[in-house]
């Protein structure tokens, strides 16, 4: 399914809607170039997951670990956000070492990865939410597809 969102503020919504339908060990593999709006996605997602934490581009840190505690009365049983930002990563080996297996798929937690081209080997036979997103035409415009689920 492909959307179009004007400004951040509906990528934002869309995002935090999404996750609503989450019940636990969704991958959700973003894709698209530097600007398209992956952690402001992202952003959304731990929104909709009652994350009230600032959410960041874990470039850094490579993975960062949101814990969601049960008193936010979303109504589910996701306990973890696993963030994922793969651009600076050499490859899939890199992501295992830093111990992406034991979260990925977890029934007790939702996982999100930027930059999820790059770790393809790693994602290959599992269910993945593919979220493609592109640059629109005006320079608030982002085109997104959602592949999967
Ligand atoms: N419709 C939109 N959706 C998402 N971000 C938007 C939109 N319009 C403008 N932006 C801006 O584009 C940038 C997206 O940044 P970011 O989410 O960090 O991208 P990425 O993680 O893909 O590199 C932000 O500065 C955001 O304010
Ligand atoms: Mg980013």
């Amino acid at each position: 399914m492909k959307f179009i969102f004007k400004n951040e503020k509906e990528t934002l919504a869309f995002a935090e809607k999404f996750a609503k339908n989450f019940r636990g060990g969704e991958v959700v593999a973003l894709i698209g170039e530097l600007g398209a709006g992956k952690t402001v996605f992202t952003k959304g997602l731990a929104h909709g997951l009652g994350i009230k934490e600032r959410v960041q581009s874990p470039t850094f840190l490579l993975m960062k670990i949101y814990n969601i505690h049960p008193s936010t009365g979303s109504g589910h049983k996701i306990k973890n956000l696993v963030h994922v930002d793969a651009y600076r990563l050499s490859g899939a080996a890199e992501l295992a070492n830093i111990g992406i297996l034991d979260w990925l798929g977890r029934p007790d937690t939702v996982t999100v990865i930027e930059w999820a081209d790059k770790v393809v080997e790693l994602l290959r036979d599992r269910k993945v939410i593919k979220i493609k997103m592109e640059l629109g035409k005006k320079e608030e415009e982002r085109k997104i597809e959602v592949i999967g689920k």
